[in-house]
């Protein structure tokens, strides 16, 4: 959704570098306290086309040597916002030659009946990747059946084994988001080593293995979370800040040090006009979309708090671009491992 980044551009004040896209911005050092609207945008889709282009070379050498790499999703009942992320991804598999199936159990499910289905999945030999979408229903024993997916099929990276394989340094299917910041990290060519890096939230999903990441590569971490006193205090200290809390707006200007990357994990609908106009005052562009649509997307950070950055993603268009791409990614991995050419991991352990 470069469109996307670009209004954020068009935001800015003095619009000097208004609708620019990221690319035409180099990484800028530490910046004064003014606001200023050269903050370098992290094009979140140009960045998951890249990693997509590569699944999709290295899907069709498996296929030259007869493997289809085969991803099963299991969504349980109806959640709307569940069906239109599990579409998503098995749209993007095939495009990229990934063969995926869908499998829909009722909303009634049991946990016993769940296991058996997972159990069935990890036997089949052609099914390389197994993807249980969240939040289950209440009734289901979500853990259980986490575990219960075999590591070497576990593409979410949700299994204690992963988990575990994480946090030691050791090869691993890591859970989609965390390792899409990473990618994003790297191919802007952004310091890792020796910044201070503060995670805001402490999920399974995204913030722990967000902090292990960083800190195998090397930053300096702290984690924040609900129950943390002063949460500014941490993060005007920090180089480089994902935040991933699930609060419109939360970070404001006011939190951010000047120059700092800012990693925008949340995707928050916003439905209130008057609420629209506090986050985007003066955005005509985002104010006529929010009049056709009813709604408009709000990060974690307050996009006041963009202007002070170096670098930032924007939402839409950041971070949940990458989300998918990972998960593709991770697809290809694990048929690699399990069946491609020259594998000599044991389960679970893939480089
Ligand atoms: N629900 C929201 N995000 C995710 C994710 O990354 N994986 C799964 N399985 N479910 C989710």
């Amino acid at each position: 959704m470069a469109g996307a980044a670009s209004s954020y551009g068009t935001r800015s004040e003095g619009g000097r570098y208004g609708g620019a896209r990221a690319a035409d911005f180099a990484l800028r050092g530490t910046m004064g306290t003014e606001m200023n609207n050269t903050a370098r945008i992290l094009d979140g889709v140009k960045i998951a086309a890249e990693i997509k282009a590569e699944v999709a070379a290295e899907a069709r050498s498996l296929a030259a040597v007869g493997i289809t790499p085969g991803l099963a999703v299991v969504l349980v009942g109806h959640v709307a916002a569940s069906e239109i992320y599990v579409r998503s991804k098995v749209k993007a598999s095939a495009e990229l030659g990934i063969r995926s199936e869908m499998l829909t159990p009722p909303e009634s499910v049991t946990t016993e009946e769940m296991l058996a289905l997972i159990a069935e999945l990890n036997a089949r030999d052609e099914v390389d990747s197994i993807l249980i979408q969240l939040p289950l229903p209440a009734h289901v024993d979500t853990r259980r059946l986490l575990e219960a997916v075999s590591p070497e099929k576990d593409v979410d990276g949700f299994h204690p084994i992963n988990a575990g394989r994480l946090q030691s340094g050791r090869p691993a299917l890591a859970p989609c988001t965390p390792a899409g910041i990473m990618e994003i990290l790297k191919r802007s060519g952004l310091p890792v080593t020796g910044q201070h890096a503060v995670v805001l939230g402490r999920s399974d999903i995204v913030g722990k293995p967000a902090a292990m990441m960083l800190l195998n590569a090397s930053a300096t971490v702290t984690v924040c979370h609900s129950k943390t006193v002063d949460i500014g205090r941490y993060t005007r200290d920090a180089d480089l800040l994902v935040a991933a809390i699930g609060k419109p707006g939360f970070v404001t200007a006011d939190m951010v040090k000047p120059g700092a990357t800012l990693i925008d994990v949340g995707i928050n609908r916003v439905t209130d006009a008057a609420e629209v106009a506090r986050f985007f005052p003066g955005d005509e562009a985002r104010a006529a979309q929010f009049a056709q649509r009813g709604s408009t997307l709000v990060g974690d950070i307050h996009p006041a708090a963009f202007a002070l950055a170096g670098a930032y993603t924007p939402v839409p268009g950041g971070v949940g671009a990458l989300t998918i791409a990972m998960l593709m990614h991770n697809s290809v991995k694990a048929a690699k491992a399990r069946r491609g050419p020259g594998r000599h991991h044991s389960a679970g352990d893939r480089a």
